[in-house]
């Protein structure tokens, strides 16, 4: 058999990579004035159960590791079986922020996962189509995240007082799921909280280790819902997607 021919044989022979999906539900809601945001309805159905079934939707997502609040534990592990999460490997207690939370879900991953796609419990509205594009992605390159050009000017100031605007051609707004090499990512999470460097999302853990993190196109939809006034900017996309 000619060389050209086993590669391509022993190519479409790899399999894709086992992928653990680790979904950090754990927040305080500080922001949504005293509404829980995950239990929320949108269009009947719990944000947490809207987001789950998406991710159990996916045929290339293997297991689902939940990270929530100790006192949520048995009623998300309730909803997982209400809503036929069959992925579900367990619901973990979360940390003191996001980070900690996706640190300690990634401790609870199968050995065999190779990556992590952390995918915030707040985001219902991730579609098949972007799923699929950054895993894929992401399984070529280590590190893939979806994104969205930015809409508004971004100025940086510090007490009211502009500083500086930065060009708005090169900004982009990320969203989850971030995928990286499960291994990789454990890692960077554990070096931030070493030397106390603060992060907001998951790829500037690998960003910060010289890791290059490919962008994908992510969708203005795929919103997470922080303060009230998302709920129903949610209700209007669940109707938009109706008609
Ligand atoms: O705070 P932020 O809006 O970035 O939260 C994004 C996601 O991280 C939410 O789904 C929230 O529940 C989760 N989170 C967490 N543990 C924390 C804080 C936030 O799992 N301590």
């Amino acid at each position: 058999m000619g060389v050209f021919l086993s590669k391509l044989l022993k190519k479409a022979a790899k399999k894709r990579p086992y992928c653990a999906a680790v979904v950090p539900a754990a927040g305080s809601a500080r922001r949504m004035e005293g509404v829980d945001k995950l239990g929320a309805q949108l269009g009947g159905k719990p944000v947490l159960a809207r987001t789950l079934e998406a991710l159990e939707a996916c045929p290339l997502i293997d297991e689902i590791v939940v990270v929530t609040r100790e006192e949520q534990i048995p009623a998300i592990g309730e909803l997982c079986r209400s809503y036929g999460i069959k992925k579900l490997k367990c619901v973990v207690r979360g940390g003191a922020d996001r980070a900690e939370s996706v640190e300690l879900g990634l401790r609870e991953i199968s050995p065999e996962a190779e990556l992590a796609a952390v995918h915030d419990g707040a985001r219902p509205f991730v579609s098949q189509r972007l799923l699929e594009e950054v895993l894929t992605t992401a399984a070529r390159t280590g590190a893939a995240v979806p994104a969205v050009p930015v809409k508004d000017t971004i100025k940086e100031a510090e007490d009211n007082l502009v500083e500086r605007t930065l060009d708005r051609s090169r900004l982009w707004a990320v969203q989850t799921p971030q995928v990286i090499q499960a291994d990789l990512l454990l890692g960077a999470l554990k070096h931030c909280r070493e030397k106390g460097v603060s992060i907001t999302d998951d790829c500037s853990a690998v960003e910060a280790m010289g890791m290059a993190v490919t962008l994908t196109r992510g969708e203005y939809e795929n919103i997470k819902i922080t303060t009230p006034i998302d709920l129903a900017f949610g209700e209007a996309i669940l109707k938009c997607q109706q008609d």
